[in-house]
């Protein structure tokens, strides 16, 4: 079955075709970086109006370079939820009109979702069951995943998402948005990172994550420095270091809970050079085995939604015709694919 996968829950239009047989055939991304850069961050009315823009010729592109007919196409994925409410209406509207003119079922495909089976796409997928950790810029879990549809939360961030406390903390240090890929580029530039910040949450047993304190504590240590460079990229490596360090523990600690010798790691944040080599690390110490998605599928993308949605309407799963979309949403209230 060939899906058409539409992404829009945020600041990247996303759109993929992927077929069940023959895997990803095409796919394409617009990043609206530059309209919300002058703002510091994502301005929602903004998002809707380029997702408007830039939806349709996208649809038309990904058609066009896959060599697919539209006749072809079986079904239509579109993210439904969680994410800014204008945005997902956006996707949500093209991908039912589309559905309706094609006569095709369409499903509504939870964003999170989305990350956790996006390694999927790679050559050498995991199985399941596994661990999956989760960060992006609004979430930060850590999910028993047993298969498609069957994820029970192990633990979640109290306040601030990994991705969200990179990018007020970048914001800090005077870097531009989007500040997770600038806070780890400055970092690199840390000398020999002589601070060590605290790992929060990680002297208790648990599996739940809290960083804004970490935040406090990067901005009393930028308070301390004489604010140069030296100091900043020094403060950069120091957080980045203790956010990995925390995600990493609290991993090793999931782990073995569920008794599981699988990881996967997807959102935004997987990214992450520092984060991929010592997770990497861990699972030759650990003897398991970690899963990443590819770096343009860690974050967001049209190609996981289209193998998320793919999943489901293979077992003949599809929503109704109403334009519905959830800005927050459980992930463990979605019912198994099959
Ligand atoms: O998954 P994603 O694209 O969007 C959401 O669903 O939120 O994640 C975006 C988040 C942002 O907070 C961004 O700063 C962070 O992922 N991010 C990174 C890196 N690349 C993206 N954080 C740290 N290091 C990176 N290399
Ligand atoms: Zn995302």
């Amino acid at each position: 079955m060939i899906v058409l996968g539409i992404e829009t829950s945020c600041d990247e239009t996303g759109v993929a075709l992927y077929d069940s047989v023959r895997g990803l055939l095409a796919h394409r991304l617009y990043s609206q970086v530059r309209t919300h850069a002058e703002f510091g961050g994502v301005v929602p009315e903004l998002a809707s109006r380029d997702h408007i823009r830039k939806l349709v010729p996208l649809v038309r592109t990904v058609i066009h370079d896959s060599g697919v007919d539209c006749s072809e196409i079986g079904g239509i994925a579109y993210t439904a939820g969680p994410g800014l409410i204008g945005a997902l209406m956006v996707g949500a509207a093209v991908a039912r009109s589309l559905a309706w003119a094609w006569g095709l079922p369409a499903v509504a495909v939870h964003h999170m979702e989305g990350h956790l089976l996006a390694p999927m796409l790679e050559p050498d997928p995991p199985q399941f069951p596994f661990v999956a950790l989760l960060v992006s810029g609004g979430h930060t879990l850590l999910v028993e995943v047993a298969g498609v549809g069957r994820y029970r939360t192990l633990g979640e961030s109290v306040d601030d998402a990994a991705g969200e406390a990179f990018d007020k903390t970048a914001k800090m240090l005077g870097l531009g948005y989007p500040g997770g890929p600038a806070l780890a580029r400055l970092a690199d530039q840390a000398c020999e990172p002589e601070r060590r910040f605290p790992r929060p949450m990680t002297d208790r047993p648990g599996l739940d994550f809290s960083f804004s304190g970490l935040k406090t504590h990067t901005l009393t240590a930028l308070a301390q420095s004489d604010r140069g460079d030296r100091a900043r990229a020094d403060i950069a490596a120091a957080f980045q270091d203790a956010v990995v360090d925390t995600l990493l523990i609290k991993c090793r600690r999931a782990l073995r809970q569920c008794g599981l010798a699988r990881l996967v790691v997807a959102g935004g944040v997987s990214a992450n050079r520092l984060m991929r080599e010592r997770l990497g690390g861990m699972a030759e110490q650990d003897k398991i085995s970690v899963y990443f998605p590819r770096l343009e599928f860690c974050t967001d993308n049209g190609a996981m939604i289209a193998y998320a949605g793919c999943q489901r309407l293979l077992h003949g799963g599809s929503d109704g015709l109403q334009i519905d979309v959830r800005p927050r949403w459980p992930l463990d209230s979605l019912a198994p694919a099959a």
